[in-house]
């Protein structure tokens, strides 16, 4: 196993891109390494002709992959939306891994990314020494993804300055780079492209300008639709995440998986499962995202100091954790919740008396 902390999607999953390129005798785009199919076929999963087994990537409907795909095989930018939790980060590395096998040419948007970052910018040492030069010029990863023909990725764009974002217009639009200080420009080669993630949770972020959002097709990522899926997305998670950290328990029962997932999505949608009792939301957003780090951070507690095998006590404190992000409001959702809909479980004593052992 590698000692690297995390690897790259296009090293992690080398072997499968390899099979698949391999298998796939369809059109490729220019400076695509696989067909779009293939892609979607690498995010979502599945037996190749030969019998090799993909692992699937995104867990949830096939059509947003190929709307997504089919958008970067356009000249067009693809905008990957939604809540907090929902893969967007992930899905926009495993394309740009799948597409230009290469996922590292990112810009991480935040109310600082300035046009440098996006554009290029200059080694001072070189620019003082000799003036602006081409040795001088210091290249942003998207002026490298459109000097290769790959997908560039710029990460929460809507938390970026508006003029700021404004500099990617030209970039989409004419498919150009202009650097003035040498009266050149660096025009994309086919096979560029961007992906872009935003939130629409962000509070008091900068929108995404329309002059911008003419640019970009959108594809709104959701939250899993159904229990089952998401308790298939934690369970597949959290094995991987367990053997990457290397953490000295034995995967979750699926019993509490379902119940963490059950108690998120509870409390997300405002009544219990049976649709009988209707529950305060908390302000917390409680993504799939957090019910996988709940659940690890378990794994944990019961790897390390326990005997190994994840208990309610193991997740009851990462629980109210993501819950009660608000000491005072969540906190009187949370207690509300614990006193009429857990207390009142019959199998889920074991898990109330955990709850109730921190407070
Ligand atoms: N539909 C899904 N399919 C597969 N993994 C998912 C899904 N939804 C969430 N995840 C998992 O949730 C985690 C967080 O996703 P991330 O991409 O960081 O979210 P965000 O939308 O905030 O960028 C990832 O580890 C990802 O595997
Ligand atoms: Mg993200």
């Amino acid at each position: 196993m590698s000692s690297v902390l995390r690897q790259h999607a296009e090293t992690q999953f080398a072997e499968e891109l390899a099979e698949l390129q391999r298998a796939d005798t369809r059109q490729r785009p220019t400076n695509w390494l696989l067909s779009p199919w293939a892609v979607v076929r690498y995010l979502m999963g599945g037996r190749l002709d030969n019998g090799f087994e993909v692992s699937p990537k995104y867990i949830g409907d096939a059509r947003l992959m190929e709307i997504a795909v089919a958008t970067l095989a356009t000249d067009r930018a693809l905008l990957l939306y939604g809540v907090p939790g929902t893969a967007k980060s992930w899905v926009s590395e495993h394309l740009a891994a799948a597409i230009s096998g290469d996922s590292t040419r990112l810009i991480q948007g935040t109310a600082g990314t300035s046009e440098e970052q996006l554009r290029y910018g200059w080694n001072y040492a070189q620019l003082l020494a000799h003036g602006p030069s081409e040795a001088a010029l210091v290249p942003s990863p998207l002026m490298q993804a459109m000097r290769h023909g790959k997908i560039a990725r710029v990460e929460e764009l809507t938390r970026i300055p508006a003029d700021v974002q404004d500099s990617l217009i030209t970039v989409l639009s004419e498919k150009t780079l202009p650097i003035p200080e040498l009266s050149s420009e660096v025009q994309a080669v086919r096979g560029f492209s961007v992906i872009a993630t935003a939130n629409n949770r962000d509070k008091g972020v900068n929108e995404l300008s329309a002059a911008l959002k003419r640019r970009f097709n959108t594809v709104v990522l959701p939250v899993p639709s159904s229990a089952e899926d998401e308790i298939a997305i934690v369970t597949k998670r959290v094995g991987e995440m367990g053997r990457a950290l290397e953490l000295p328990a034995e995967p979750p029962a699926l019993k509490e998986v379902q119940r963490v997932v059950q108690i998120f999505r509870e409390l997300r949608s405002g009544q219990t499962e049976d649709g009988k009792t209707r529950i305060k939301s908390p302000t917390s957003t409680l993504s799939t995202a957090e019910a996988i780090s709940v659940i690890n951070s378990g794994m944990a507690l019961a790897g390390h100091f326990g005997d190994g095998v994840l208990r309610p006590a193991d997740m009851a404190a990462g629980l109210i954790g993501a819950v009660v992000k608000d000491p005072v409001q969540d906190k009187a959702v949370w207690t509300e919740y614990l006193e009429t809909v857990v207390k009142e479980r019959a199998d889920w004593k074991d898990l109330y008396r955990a709850f109730r052992e921190l407070n």
